[in-house]
């Protein structure tokens, strides 16, 4: 796999910079990888982690048209790095209680700027797959639910832990999790922080796939293989579709559909 420091456009960051937040990306052809690489820590994120990937994101190479995000070591991602919350803190970011001190709208626009390195995973561009083994827990199992499709190894947890922290998830991950499982069972699996497992995470629909953690890797590369099979620009086209339908009546989709199949057909006979 061709190795890459993401750059030439805005928000470039190097591998050296990745290496030290705990990420690595890499790029080969039209599937881009995301690992968090913090196994030693069972990839906990910070404010780093999140900038850095608004920043990937930035600067996601144009072929591209799958991000797969995984986690290095036994676990996806333990979420949020639990130093911040201590007076210690996490070496050169700000200590949680002092960004709590500051006025509404300045707390808010730094929870919206971690936001962003969740949000883009969603482009209509891009397909994203989340391969998740071993814990996937607060910040962790939001990363999962910011991507399109999980892949579940027969080890994951997925557990929301915010509320036993006395938070809520912040990080773009409630709405998915809605929309997947209902609003009960939403309301059960948040309120109660509890684990969730593999099986019965399939069963809700987060995941799409599980497989043995030994097959996780060659299960993502077949999905990615699976969906780069797709016209690019039809499969783009199809996604903003599907993206758009909870929120429009029948009849504003089917105007949608007419529009976008308007421009499909348009592009096919150009094209002979
Ligand atoms: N932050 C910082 N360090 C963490 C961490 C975290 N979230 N999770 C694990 N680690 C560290 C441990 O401190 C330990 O470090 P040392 O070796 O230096 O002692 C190392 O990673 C390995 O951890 P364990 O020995 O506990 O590993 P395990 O495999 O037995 O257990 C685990 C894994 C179940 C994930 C467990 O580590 C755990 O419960 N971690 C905490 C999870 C948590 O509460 N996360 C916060 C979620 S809420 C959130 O994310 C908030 C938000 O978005 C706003």
């Amino acid at each position: 796999m061709a190795e890459v420091a993401v750059g030439g456009r805005a928000g470039a960051i190097e591998a050296s910079e990745l290496a030290e937040i705990g990420l690595r990306f890499e790029v080969d052809g039209e599937i881009a990888t995301i690992t968090l690489d913090r196994p030693d820590k069972r990839n906990a994120q910070t404010f780093a982690t999140w900038s850095a990937l608004a920043r990937i994101g930035e600067s996601l190479p144009e072929q591209v048209r799958v991000v797969v995000v995984e986690g290095e070591g036994p676990s996806f991602s333990a979420g949020i790095d639990l130093r911040i919350f201590t007076p210690e803190g996490v070496p050169g970011q700000t200590f949680f209680a002092a960004n709590a001190a500051r006025d509404d709208e300045t707390l808010e626009r730094g929870i919206a700027e971690a936001q962003q390195g969740f949000l883009w995973l969603r482009r209509p561009e891009i397909v994203s797959i989340a391969a998740v083994q071993g814990h996937a827990i607060g910040a962790g199992f939001q990363l999962a639910l910011a991507c399109d499709l999980r892949i579940l190894a027969e080890d994951a947890k997925l557990c929301m832990k915010e509320p036993a922290l006395g938070l809520v998830p912040d990080l773009t991950g409630t709405k998915p999790l809605v929309d997947i499982v209902g609003l009960p069972r939403a309301i059960e699996m948040c309120l109660t922080a509890r684990t969730v497992d593999a099986r019965e995470a399939l069963a809700l629909g987060l995941g799409e796939l599980m497989v043995p953690g030994e097959e996780l890797k060659q299960a993502v590369r077949d999905l990615a293989a699976a969906v780069l099979a797709t016209d690019r620009g039809a499969a783009t086209a199809t996604k903003r579709l599907l993206q758009g339908a909870r929120g429009r009546s029948l009849e504003e989709q089917c105007a949608a559909e007419r529009r976008e199949q308007a421009v499909r057909l348009k592009t096919m006979f150009a094209r002979s």
